[in-house]
């Protein structure tokens, strides 16, 4: 049977029977590589703020650009689930702004659901975007887009306290409509209690096991980066010696005559 995206009901309905899997792209080309891995969700993440732009954080990340990549990705997939994120500023001005832009990922991008940061005070932004059917997925813990206010990309919710305010948070989020929900970098008992607490999957990045799914930046699970390697991260490949190793064989063949060859020439 031909392979079909993941609904919303599915996803929601998969909690506690199968662990979903989520990886970012940015484009066409390894969206179809995505695809054919069979992932059950693709995120067109801001961090392409950092991986694509080279950007310390990702804040700079426009909504032209979300839309751009988006339909990008989009281009490249026939069976995903497609979510895009909301890039700062998107919507935290108003629940208004929040839907315009909302509906411009799922319109222009062709995005299936959008994706945006913060609990209690994004609640109205989510509620007003789910009631108008776009798909919202949560995201709490280390929301990159408050890197400011954390002071640094640290671990969130340590002791009891904190724990205690992004229980609230996850509440707050599951009454505003979400159909899952991200959790970065928080403590494995917190991302315990908080996945048995809520009715939809928790895909977790930096929050244990314990999650109903995982995602992971696609660029960081190559290993593209040589010099990235957080406690949370591990490379399922080693691109980042590979890919010169390729290019230094492509200028060597270039420079002793060797390519093209004649097998390569027309
Ligand atoms: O922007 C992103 O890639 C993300 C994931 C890491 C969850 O938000």
């Amino acid at each position: 049977m031909a392979r079909k995206a993941l609904g919303v009901p599915e996803i929601v309905a998969s909690k506690g029977k199968k662990r979903l899997v989520m990886v970012t792209c940015y484009d066409a080309t390894f969206a179809r590589l995505v695809e054919a891995a069979e992932v059950d969700l693709v995120l067109v993440g801001d961090s392409l703020g950092m991986v694509i732009q080279g950007r310390a954080d990702t804040l700079g990340v426009t909504m032209e650009q979300m839309v751009y990549h988006t339909r990008c990705v989009a281009t490249g997939l026939r069976a995903t689930h497609l979510v895009a994120d909301m890039p700062f500023l998107s919507y935290q001005v108003s629940p208004e702004e929040a839907l315009r832009n909302a509906g411009r990922l799922v319109a222009e991008g062709g995005a299936h659901a959008v994706k945006m940061e913060g609990g209690r005070r994004t609640a109205p932004a989510i509620r007003r975007c789910v009631d108008a059917g776009i798909p919202v997925m949560g995201h709490l813990g280390l929301t990159p887009q408050s890197v400011h206010q954390f002071g640094g990309f640290r671990v969130q919710g340590k002791g009891a306290e904190a724990a205690e305010r992004l229980l609230e948070d996850a509440r707050a989020l599951v009454d505003a409509g979400v159909y899952s929900l991200v959790l970065e970098s928080i403590p494995q008992d917190l991302a315990v209690r908080i996945t048995r607490e809520v009715p939809v999957p928790t895909i977790g990045i930096g929050a244990s096991a314990a999650c109903d799914g995982q995602v992971l930046v696609i660029y960081d699970l190559l290993g593209m980066d040589a010099s990235f390697q957080p406690r949370f991260l591990k490379k399922f490949a080693h691109l980042a010696d590979t890919i010169p190793g390729a290019i230094r064989e492509y200028a060597r063949e270039v420079r002793e005559g060797l390519f093209p060859d004649e097998d390569h020439s027309f």
